[in-house]
């Protein structure tokens, strides 16, 4: 389904006053996004795992909207803050063609994440697709038009809008965001769940190391801006196509090592982009090398498959297969934790994808 526009002909009955919930988790890119075009496409193919237990809770409280009320209310834990709710009422203008009904509805939205504030996490993945979904929950109760799949289809490409990422979130294990041709159904405009894929993958860990919660230097939409006038953009988008669809035949295969190795040119791969971005900037710190070096080291004394990934931050992910925890637990314990700001190592895993509450 491509029509994620609102048949005119269909008006909305008058609206009792009604409550969405949705729980939606983070992601984190095995094959980076990093690049976009036009209204937030992007510029290569990703492909994502999603995670459990980093997630945002949203509440959506609707109801008609009396004459002078504003459109929104928004709190993050029942607290209203400005930066947050400026950025929500943005996301609601590039929404809205695609909702035209919420002209006549007011919007109290409550939203809280299950990991503590500052922790370095990026919450835009989680936040934004937590919110797609409980307005596309609310437009399927007034239109009743979709099937399972056309709303979660909608609800990636509403998610894709407020945050590129975040529209790989609205799937469970591992999805694709980006067209192209060895993945069928593939789009630019929306994520597609990957349904096929060797068992030793849903076993995924994902140790998070917390090296630094402090606000990144230069923001995601910054670093997607300076690919435009990259040297080498065109080589990393042929490269992330190439890892794109190297990495749907591994996830068929169980080839856990090929993943790893993919996984971590793919981490290094982004942070050299933006090393060599005119200007020049990096998001890691000591620490972050400190932590790839022990695990590399790790690897080659057990050969055990334990491998890392970066998001655009200095916080390593982790990655092992369940199967070897007992021997990994005591690694990150006494080599790894004491490398994390305060001992912060967040405990996730891959995920069953999001969910409504109520
Ligand atoms: O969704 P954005 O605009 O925050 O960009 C996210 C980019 C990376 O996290 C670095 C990679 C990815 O694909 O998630």
């Amino acid at each position: 389904m491509n029509d994620f526009l609102i048949p005119a002909s269909n008006p909305p009955a008058k609206i009792k006053p009604g409550h969405i919930a949705w729980r939606s988790p983070s992601n984190i890119a095995i094959v980076k996004y990093w690049g976009k075009y036009g209204q937030q496409f992007p510029a290569n193919p990703s492909l994502s795992m999603t995670l459990e237990n980093a997630y945002t809770e949203t509440h959506l409280f609707y109801k008609p909207r009396a004459a002078n009320d504003e459109a929104i209310n928004y709190t993050f834990d029942n607290q209203k803050n400005r930066a947050f709710e400026a950025r929500i009422q943005l996301v609601f203008k590039s929404w809205k063609e695609y909702f035209p009904f919420l002209d006549t509805i007011h919007l109290d939205i409550h939203s809280k994440n299950s990991f503590p504030h500052s922790t370095g996490i990026a919450s835009s993945a989680s936040s934004m697709s937590a919110l797609a979904l409980c307005v596309v929950a609310l437009e399927q109760l007034i239109y009743k038009r979709f099937t399972d799949k056309e709303f979660f289809q909608k609800a990636s490409f509403m998610a894709r809008l407020a945050s590129g990422s975040a529209c790989r979130s609205v799937f469970p294990c591992f999805s694709v965001w980006g067209k192209t041709d060895h993945v069928e159904g593939s789009h630019d405009a929306y994520a597609i769940p990957l349904e096929r894929f060797h068992p030793i993958f849903a076993s995924l860990l994902d140790d998070i190391i917390i090296v630094s919660s402090d606000e990144k230097a230069v923001s995601s939409s910054a670093g997607h801006v300076l690919m435009n006038d990259h040297p080498f953009a065109e080589s990393r988008y042929t490269q992330a196509r190439r890892h794109t669809e190297e990495l749907n035949q591994i996830l068929k295969s169980g080839d856990l090592d090929r993943f790893g190795e993919i996984a971590e040119m793919e981490a290094m791969t982004l942070h050299a982009l933006m090393m060599c971005s005119q200007p020049s900037y990096t998001l890691m710190l000591p620490n972050t090398l400190t932590v790839i070096n022990k695990v590399r080291d790790f690897r080659r004394d057990t050969k055990l498959p334990v491998y890392f990934s970066l998001d655009a931050g200095p916080n390593p992910h982790i990655l092992y297969p369940s199967d070897i925890n007992a021997e990994v637990e005591g690694f990150i314990l006494n080599e790894i934790k004491p490398l994390a700001e305060e001992g912060k190592v967040l405990k996730d895993h891959c995920g069953k994808g999001p969910f409504q509450l109520s």
